[in-house]
């Protein structure tokens, strides 16, 4: 028998570092050649955690958020259009209504989107005006139509055909608006500037598709539906797939690696759950571009006490690092600070993936509610009962038994606000625990880290002790 330690049974030794700021850091992490991520987080695909909001958030913070699989095709799919759509400095598809709209049915449409301007068009798709929030938020009559609200061509500018974003801002500047169609010689409508995304493509942290547009995973189960809801979702524009199962090295999961990478050999796919050397190495041979490692770890996962089975995580990150060669891994579950994520990159870990930490922020699926005085979010295992049920009634899945539950029904964590200030915190820690190490990237962390074993005093001493505090 050998040993397995976890985050809290090791430290890492401080080194001689020439690191004189923290921002010389590099945090930046490729996972595959379209997938260059700035920072090394992902969003784990649940559904207290992750939908489109957090993908959005972590686009543009620079991580990747994946959208989870426990709903149908169509609602993931809309999940991952939203990202899609949710910021392009030239949107090539703006959503267009007809001019009889009643502003009813233009409020319910800005429910399904992340944005609040349709361009209103006749039969033939010729443009005939515009509507803004602006145009309707204040409107209590919801029987007005669109053509009514709306700015009429003859008042927009326009232009005639992609331009630059040189050229949209002199325009921007200029006329002091916020949204330029592009419309081709009939007066049909072929896309839409606006002043939100052309502002956010200057955020030059977001990571991107060639398109301009936000980058977006979606998760995979590996029964029923797998292949026809990796079409929809590739269809839908998913920059990567993740099969996420509970056990990936089951053959079963090692099949499905290879159907899914074969048929959409240029999506990179993402592929676990496994803690060891020999689940690391099937997964790689079975065509997995990226592997994720963890088994029992997580804040909500009952796995380790149910069945008995499971690796500490430090150690799962090393034996992985062993059967997946070059292989990028991802170290998922089990983080509860900055100071676990420095161990698990140092470990062997490219990125992590992220549950509870994120599941109480604004971004994360469900309602902030009131639980003896304290603002709470819901969080949920997957493999709890009440996500088995949900994921039975959702899904194709045809599951002919009902298994043991290895996970949290009714979780719940602190409100934190916006997600923005979650990851620059976990940031500003990551950074500071590379510089200890002299590392200025994660390829120095590999080569310089050092843990050392520390015992129950050695971790009694690291939180803070003999003072109270709030
Ligand atoms: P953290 O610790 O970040 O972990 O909340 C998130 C990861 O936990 C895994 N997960 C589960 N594991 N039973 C399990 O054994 C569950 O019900 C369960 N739900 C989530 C998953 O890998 C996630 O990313």
């Amino acid at each position: 028998m050998f040993e397995g330690l976890s985050f809290d049974d090791v430290l890492l030794i401080p080194k001689r570092s020439v690191i004189s700021s923290r921002r010389d850091v590099d945090l930046s992490v490729k996972l595959f050649s379209s997938v260059n991520l700035k920072i090394p987080i992902i969003s784990s695909p649940m559904d207290t955690v992750t939908e489109s909001s957090m993908a959005i958030a972590f686009a543009r913070y620079g991580g990747l958020g994946i959208i989870h699989r426990f709903c149908s095709i169509d609602y993931q799919v809309k999940e991952v259009e939203k990202v899609k759509m949710a910021e392009n400095y030239f949107v090539e598809n703006p959503i267009c209504i007809s001019p009889e709209i009643t502003l009813k049915e233009i409020k319910e449409k800005t429910e399904n989107y992340h944005f609040l301007t349709f361009l209103v068009v006749d039969k033939n798709k010729r443009l005939l005006g515009l509507i803004s929030k602006r145009d309707f938020v204040l409107e209590d009559d919801e029987n007005k139509k669109a053509k009514d609200l709306m700015t009429p061509f003859e008042k927009l500018i326009v232009v005639n055909k992609k331009i630059s974003l040189k050229e949209a801002k002199e325009i921007f500047k200029k006329y002091k608006i916020e949204k330029i169609p592009i419309i081709d010689k009939e007066r049909k409508v072929r896309g839409l500037i606006t002043f939100r995304d052309f502002m956010s493509s200057m955020n030059k942290k977001a990571v991107r598709d060639l398109k301009g547009r936000l980058l977006v995973g979606a998760a995979l189960g590996i029964r029923g539906d797998c292949l026809e809801r990796g079409e929809a979702l590739a269809k839908a524009g998913a920059d990567v797939l993740c099969i996420d199962v509970a056990h990936g090295h089951l053959e079963k999961a090692l099949k499905a690696v290879k159907e899914v990478k074969r048929k959409f050999p240029e999506i990179p796919l993402i592929a676990g759950n496994i803690a060891t050397k020999e689940g690391a190495r099937d997964l790689k041979r079975a065509g997995a571009d990226i592997i994720k490692v963890g088994i029992g770890p997580g804040s909500a996962c009952t796995t380790r006490i149910v069945t008995g089975v499971g690796v500490p995580q430090v150690t799962a990150i090393m034996l992985a690092r062993q059967g997946a060669g070059n292989t990028p891994l991802i170290a998922d579950g089990g983080c509860r600070n900055s100071g676990d994520i420095v161990k698990a990159l140092a470990a062997g870990a490219n990125a992590v993936m992220l549950g509870s930490l994120l599941a109480g922020t604004d971004e994360a699926p469900g309602k902030i509610f009131y639980m003896n005085g304290k603002r709470v979010k819901a969080f949920r295992g997957m493999s709890s009962m009440i996500a088995f049920e949900n994921k039975i009634n959702h899904t194709k899945e045809n599951i002919d038994y009902k298994p043991i539950a290895e996970g949290i029904d009714y979780g719940f964590v602190d409100y934190k606000g916006p997600v923005f200030e979650v990851l620059e915190s976990l940031e500003k820690g990551i950074r500071s625990g590379f510089s200890y190490c002299g590392a200025r990237n994660l390829k120095e962390l590999w080569r310089n880290a050092e843990f050392i074993k520390i015992t129950s005093g050695g971790l009694k001493e690291s939180y803070p002790h003999d003072i109270d505090y709030l």
